[in-house]
C-alpha cells in the first residue's frame, strides 16, 4: 500500500492534513519529527512527505528542526506554513518576521505556473496564518504564488520536487485546497489512490483470522459505529468465537436499548449478551453532581459489570475495543474506561486505532451497515449523565429522555438529520418562572444543542431552521411537565465543548 508521511512539527493542523490526504484515497501516516530519522524515512518508501505547520519562527532556540538531508532523498516534499519556512531555512533561504505584513484569515492568492497549481484559477481565496515569512527563497527555487502582503506565498524547486506553501491548503477557507493536494499526491508524488476501505477491511479481517485462530474474544458493544465496526471485523474473522456484551446503564436515549438489540440481531448478525444494569448505575451515581466524578463512577461500574460477564465465560483470550484515531490522540476523553485495569486480558485488539471517523463509516458501509446507521450521531459512553446537570435521578432522566426524543423527532421530521452532526437536549438545574393558565409556576430549563463538526475536535453550532426550534420548544413546554423554558445553545467549540459537562 502506498503511503505519504505527514511529518509533524507541532502545528495544530497535522490531523486535518492527514484527513484531507486520506479523503483522496492515499494513506497518510502522522509521525513527529522527533520520532523518525531521514534514513528511516528513506527506507520506508513513502510516495511523498508533507511538513506540517509548527511554531512561529525557525530561529527560536527550541524551534523544531530536521536533518536537511531530507531534501536530497528524492521523495517529493510539500511544506505547509512553518513547514515551508523550514524548507527555506534548510535550503539556505531566509525567513524573517513579517511585521506589518502578517496575514490571518482569508486572503486572495495569485498563482503562477506550477504543477502544484494546475487546474487552479489565477486568483482564489486561501487561508493564511503567519507572523513570519520567507524573505529570501533558496537558490534553485522559484516563487510560484503571492498575495498582496506576502511575496512568497508559494515557492518550489520543480526539479527536486520540493514545494513550500505559506497558506494552508488543508483548511476549508482555501477554496482550491483539495485540488492542490490532489496535484501533489497524484501528479507530483505519482500516487494511484489504493487506500480503499473495502480493501482495508478485507486486509484486517484476514490478519485477525490468522492472529486469533482458536482464541476466544470479548467485545463491549455500545451500538455506536465504532464498536459496531470493530465487532463486525472480528466477527467476520472468527465468527462465534467472538462474544459481544451490551450494557444497558439506564443512561441511554429513548428506545436506544431496543434499537441496539434489534440492530445487532438483524443488521450485524452478531450474537450479543444484553446486561440490564440500569439500577446499579443509578445507585452508584446517587448524590453525585460533579461531572468527572460521574464519568469515573460510570466507567468503574461498567468495568465491574463487564468483568462479571467475562467471568461467566469459560475463557477469554483477548478484548476488542472500538478505539479510533482521534481517541488515541485525545486519550482520557472519558471513553468506556480501561478495561485492562480490571480484567487481566492477555491481549487487547484495537482494529480501528489508525482510522478516522469517516473511514470507519465507509468501512462499516463496505461491510454492509446501512448509511443511516453509519451516519448516526455519536452518543457519549456516560450518556445522559453528562446531560443531566447536577445529580442524576430517575425523574430527571425521564424528563430529559422525553425532551431529547422530541428534539430528535423534530429534526428527523424536517429531514434535517444529514445537516447536523450531533444534537441533543440538556436538563439544567436553572429554575425559571413560567405561566400556566393564570398561574405563575416555577419550572426547569431545557437547553437544545446541535453542532456541525467533522471530528468533534472543533464544532460550530448548527443554524437549525427556526421552524424546527419552534416546534421542539412548543412541544417540550406543552408535553413535559415542569419545563418552563427552552433555550438554544449558540456557542461554537472552542470556547465551549459539545457536551455541557
Ligand atoms: P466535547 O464535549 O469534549 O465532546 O466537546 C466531543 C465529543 O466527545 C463526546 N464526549 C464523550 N464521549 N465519553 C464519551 O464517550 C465522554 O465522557 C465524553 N465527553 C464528550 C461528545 O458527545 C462529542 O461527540
Amino acid at each position: 500500500m502506498e503511503k505519504v508521511l505527514v511529518l509533524n512539527f507541532g502545528g495544530k493542523f497535522n490531523l486535518p492534513i492527514a484527513h484531507r490526504v486520506r479523503e483522496q484515497n492515499v494513506y497518510a501516516e502522522i509521525i513527529s519529527y522527533k520520532d523518525i530519522t531521514v534514513d528511516e524515512i528513506a527506507k520506508r518508501g513513502y510516495k511523498g512527505i508533507i511538513f506540517t505547520g509548527g511554531p512561529d519562527s525557525v530561529y527560536e532556540p527550541d524551534a523544531p528542526k530536521f536533518d536537511s538531508a531530507i531534501l536530497g532523498i528524492g521523495v517529493p516534499i510539500l511544506g505547509i506554513g512553518y513547514g515551508c519556512h523550514l524548507i527555506a531555512h534548510m535550503a539556505g533561504g531566509k525567513v524573517t518576521d513579517a511585521n506589518d505584513t502578517r496575514e490571518f484569515g482569508e486572503v486572495d492568492l495569485v498563482i503562477m505556473k506550477s504543477e502544484l497549481f494546475d487546474t487552479l484559477p489565477l486568483v482564489s481565496p486561501c487561508a493564511m496564518s503567519h507572523n513570519n515569512y520567507v524573505k529570501e527563497i533558496p537558490m534553485g527555487y522559484k516563487i510560484t504564488a503571492f498575495t498582496e502582503l506576502c511575496p512568497s506565498a508559494a515557492f518550489e524547486n520543480s526539479e527536486k520536487r520540493i514545494f513550500g506553501v505559506q497558506f494552508h491548503p488543508e483548511v476549508s477557507n482555501t477554496e482550491y485546497g483539495d485540488e492542490i493536494l490532489t496535484n501533489f499526491l497524484y501528479r507530483i508524488c505519482g500516487c494511484s489512490g489504493d487506500w480503499k476501505m473495502e480493501d482495508v477491511a478485507e486486509q484486517k479481517i484476514n490478519e485477525y483470522r490468522e492472529k486469533l485462530s482458536g482464541k476466544k474474544v470479548l467485545c463491549a458493544l455500545s451500538g455506536g459505529i465504532d464498536s459496531s465496526v470493530a465487532a463486525l471485523l472480528i466477527n467476520k474473522a472468527i465468527g462465534d468465537d467472538l462474544t459481544c456484551v451490551f450494557v444497558d446503564n439506564g443512561l441511554m436515549r429513548k428506545s436506544e436499548v431496543d434499537f441496539v438489540e434489534r440492530y445487532c440481531r438483524d443488521t450485524l448478525n452478531i450474537k450479543v449478551i444484553k446486561v440490564d444494569a440500569a439500577e446499579r448505575f443509578l445507585s452508584a451515581l446517587k448524590g453525585v453532581a460533579e461531572p468527572d466524578k460521574k464519568r469515573r463512577i460510570i466507567s468503574d461500574e461498567f468495568a465491574r459489570v463487564f468483568k462479571e460477564q467475562a467471568d461467566k465465560l469459560d475463557r477469554v483470550d483477548a478484548l476488542v475495543q472500538g478505539t479510533i484515531f482521534t481517541d488515541v490522540l485525545q486519550r482520557g476523553a472519558g471513553d468506556i474506561g480501561d478495561l485492562n485495569g480490571v480484567i487481566d486480558f492477555k491481549e487487547t485488539l484495537e482494529p480501528l486505532r489508525d482510522l478516522f471517523k469517516n473511514e470507519i463509516r465507509d468501512m462499516g458501509m463496505a461491510l454492509g451497515i446501512p448509511p443511516e446507521i453509519a451516519y448516526r450521531q455519536p452518543f457519549p459512553a456516560p450518556g445522559f449523565a453528562l446531560r443531566c446537570v447536577g445529580e442524576v435521578t430517575e425523574e430527571k432522566l425521564k424528563v430529559l429522555r422525553a425532551a431529547d426524543a422530541i428534539f430528535c423527532d423534530e429534526i428527523a421530521e424536517a429531514g434535517y438529520e444529514p445537516f447536523t452532526n450531533q444534537y441533543f437536549a440538556v436538563l439544567t438545574d436553572t429554575l425559571s418562572v413560567g405561566i400556566m393558565g393564570s398561574e405563575r409556576i416555577t419550572g426547569k430549563t431545557i437547553v437544545l444543542r446541535a453542532v456541525t463538526s467533522d471530528d468533534f475536535l472543533t464544532a460550530d453550532w448548527t443554524r437549525l431552521p427556526y421552524e424546527i426550534l419552534d416546534s421542539a420548544s412548543t412541544r417540550i413546554t406543552h408535553e413535559i411537565e415542569g419545563i418552563t423554558r427552552v433555550v438554544y445553545d449558540i456557542t461554537p467549540k472552542p470556547p465551549a465543548t459539545v457536551e455541557w459537562q
